[in-house]
């Protein structure tokens, strides 16, 4: 490579002071994040900053310098601990964020190994810290942070706290070795530990006294926890680990593959990384983490990416190491879900229950692949919790499907001028007071008439999961409200009798020429609304239950009580303690309803949707005894299936009485292993389990007789 670039010096008068600052800036937030766990950007700036630091220094050969961030990782250890040298140093990994990115990692690979195909082995970056374990004589003797790659911290007290981390190893283990793997928070235990936080700050608040700071994310989570001076409460926190790697090994002879090294370290009750597969060459690791993007969010544990690496070792070794990074490893990055924008204003918006729901208008900025200009704020208390304010920066998070969250402020940024944000004292649809529920802690409207609580109502009950009515959105009801047509849902079923009068209406009607004049008249699209108005009296009780908007009430529980009570009346007419008796109800439920039935307005609304001839009742088929032929029996699935999720296998499997399970052990009674089945296969594999493929799965779900007559074969196990 040439040490000087053809650019003219002016060009690199700009792009050292360039250069300068980004490395600064790149230093200040590797010590924000790996020291103090405290990170003022994303994931994805901080990349963005890297990416052009990097850009710039082969640009500029000359600007190329050995203390460079892009040549060192992380940040040195700090003063709490010990200090720890690694034998070997502990690396990052360059990223691709997209196929090609990819591809021209691996045509760089087979420029210099001369090769063109080899396997991959893919495995879930898992968001959490590195840590590298010695083990000797089976017992764990000392566990490091990674620190700056070369030197970490000595946290082997904390460690050993940790359940998912074995302080006695199983098997054979080589006499001294190493392995390094992720410690992680898993997504339960970081929301448990953050309200329990919450709580204490309630607590806190009330005595006066300073409140705790809530973890931004389970990565910070698990770094804050890892690195406790009293290991006492790193044993209380909610942590795991997987194991990605054989660090160094004396005197054994490791298994000369990724894969297989897996398998080996698993052996020894070592916890791998799991949902690992070998891929037989680039395409199919690609396809790999083009699926792991559509599921980034179905594992227990938050991942920002995918890890794909050579499989074989001796590949590994030819292709050895470059500044920081291995060339034989690289890292899929998911589209980032966090990013950071000026949250410009605070606004309110009314609910369906006159719920005055507070959310913010952004400054747009794009996050997992989506433009983003608003994010909900829940309520006034979350917004004070948050300390969230409006012209603040602040950090976005968008996670699978949900509505972007705002997760916090950054604070450095604020404005000077900065005000605590105030919820408005009247509704913004009808002037009448706001009030604070102390219950849910929401602020609602305090009109019952409120025109915005009308408009909500209705769109909820014409709504794909109530009643259905297309046709009938969110314009046509403003305009309907308007007209005075319509005020509540039983007024809906009014309209079938104004057929001609809603005709003239310009937006609803037909244009027709007549006379020389443009007139409207009731065309199809009319006739298609009232068709949807009527097909929806038959609807069914449980979607017109979920369509009368009763607070906490939802299409899962509705079709609970649906199915338990049979009627509209036998509902609303139930005690609280027989509804909360249904299972999946519960009290709150119960409450909402027995709260609603008291409301002699609401009753008279049903009674206009029952005249109106709105089917309120189901006709129960005779009950079937059901067949449970695989009770007693318990399965695990692993891998993937072509045929049905997943999950779908599963409530199959269920049905059919048998139990499901998601880890294996000598109860299983079969592994149903789909494509790229990873740990629990090679698991399942060790025990002497039965491994049965996707046809087998399908076969049984068609046939159980198939599944127990292949349960009681004399073959020996595990062959497929
Ligand atoms: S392999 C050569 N595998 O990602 C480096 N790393 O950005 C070996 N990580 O420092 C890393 N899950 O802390 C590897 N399955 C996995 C991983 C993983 C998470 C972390 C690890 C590493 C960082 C690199």
């Amino acid at each position: 490579m040439s040490t000087q670039s053809s650019a003219s010096d002016s060009e690199i008068i700009a792009a050292r002071d360039r250069v300068e600052l980004l490395r600064a800036e790149i230093l200040r937030h590797n010590h924000l994040y790996h020291t103090l766990d405290a990170p003022e950007i994303s994931d994805a700036e901080y990349d963005a900053l890297f990416h052009e630091l990097r850009r710039l220094e082969t640009d500029y050969p000359e600007l190329a310098s050995a203390d460079s961030p892009t040549q060192t990782v992380g940040a040195a250890p700090g003063r709490t601990f010990a200090v720890v040298e690694h034998r070997q140093r502990m690396l990052s990994l360059g990223n691709a964020f997209n196929g090609e990115e990819l591809i021209a990692w691996q045509q760089r690979a087979a420029d210099l190994l001369d090769r063109e195909q080899w396997t991959y082995v893919t495995e879930p970056k898992i968001d959490g810290l590195a840590i590298a374990l010695v083990y000797e004589r089976g017992r764990l003797v000392q566990a490091a942070t990674r620190g700056d790659g070369r030197a970490g911290e000595d946290v082997t007290a904390n460690l050993r706290g940790i359940d998912a981390v074995p302080n006695q190893l199983s098997g054979s283990p080589p006499p001294i070795f190493e392995v390094r793997g992720e410690v992680f928070m898993p997504k339960a235990g970081f929301d448990a530990m953050n309200a329990q936080i919450a709580e204490e700050n309630q607590r806190r608040r009330d005595e006066g006294r300073a409140e705790l700071t809530l973890y931004a994310n389970p990565r910070n989570a698990a770094a804050g926890s890892v690195r406790q001076k009293d290991a006492g409460v790193t044993a209380t926190r909610p942590l795991s680990i997987g194991i990605y790697q054989l660090g160094w090994c004396d005197d054994a002879v490791p298994p000369d593959s990724h894969w297989e090294t897996l398998g080996w370290l698993s052996e020894f009750g070592l916890p791998t990384t799991p949902e690992a597969a070998r891929h037989d060459g680039i395409d199919a690791a690609l396809a790999a983490c083009e699926r792991w993007t559509q599921r980034r969010d179905s594992q227990p544990f938050e991942m920002d990416g995918v890890v794909v690496k050579v499989d074989d070792l001796g590949l590994q070794a030819d292709l050895g190491i470059v500044g920081r990074e291995p060339r034989w490893a690289i890292a899929w990055k998911f589209p980032p879900q966090e990013a950071s924008t000026v949250l410009e204003r605070i606004l309110v918006n009314v609910g369906r229950t006159g719920s005055i729901n507070p959310y913010a208008r952004l400054r747009p900025v794009r996050v997992g692949g989506v433009q983003v200009t608003n994010a909900t704020l829940h309520n006034l208390d979350d917004i004070r919790r948050k300390d969230i304010r409006e012209g603040d920066t602040v950090v976005i998070r968008r996670a699978g499907e949900v509505i972007p969250q705002v997760v916090r402020p950054v604070l450095e940024r604020r404005p000077e001028d900065s005000l605590e944000w105030e919820m408005p004292k009247v509704c913004p649809a009808c002037e009448a007071a706001t009030v604070r529920n102390a219950e849910d802690a929401m602020h609602y409207c305090s009109n019952r008439a409120c025109p915005a609580i009308m408009q909500r109502s209705l769109e909820h009950f014409a709504s794909r999961g109530a009643m259905d009515i297309r046709g009938l959105g969110e314009r046509q009801i403003a305009l309907l409200l308007q007209l005075n047509l319509i005020r509540d849902p039983a007024d809906v079923y009014g309209l079938l009798d104004k057929r001609e009068e809603l005709g003239t209406i310009p937006s609803l009607g037909q244009k027709v020429r007549r006379d020389g004049e443009d007139r409207y008249e009731a065309g199809k699209r009319i006739d298609n609304l009232l068709a949807a108005i009527e097909a929806s009296k038959s609807r069914g009780l449980s979607y017109l239950l979920v369509g009368l908007g009763i607070r906490h009430v939802g299409g899962e529980n509705a079709s609970l009580l649906a199915d338990e009570f049979g009627s509209l009346d036998a509902i609303l007419l139930a005690p609280a303690e027989t509804l909360a008796e249904v299972d999946g109800v519960g009290p709150v439920i119960a409450e909402s309803i027995v709260e609603w039935a008291l409301d002699g307005d609401n009753w008279s609304l049903v009674h206009r949707l029952q005249a109106a001839g709105v089917e309120d009742e189901i006709e129960r088929a005779e009950h079937e005894p059901v067949e449970t032929p695989l009770e007693g029996l318990r399965f695990v699935l692993t891998g993937r299936f072509s045929a049905m999720t997943r999950p779908e296998a599963e409530a199959q499997l269920k049905a059919l009485g048998a139990g499901v399970g998601s880890s294996v052990s000598k109860n299983t009674s079969a592994l149903f292993a789909g494509e790229a089945a990873g740990s629990k296969r090679r698991k399942a594999e060790t025990l002497g389990l039965r491994i049965l493929d996707e046809d087998d799965l399908v076969e049984s779900l068609n046939d159980p007789a198939v599944l127990l007559a292949r349960l009681t074969e004399e073959e020996p196990p595990g062959v497929d």
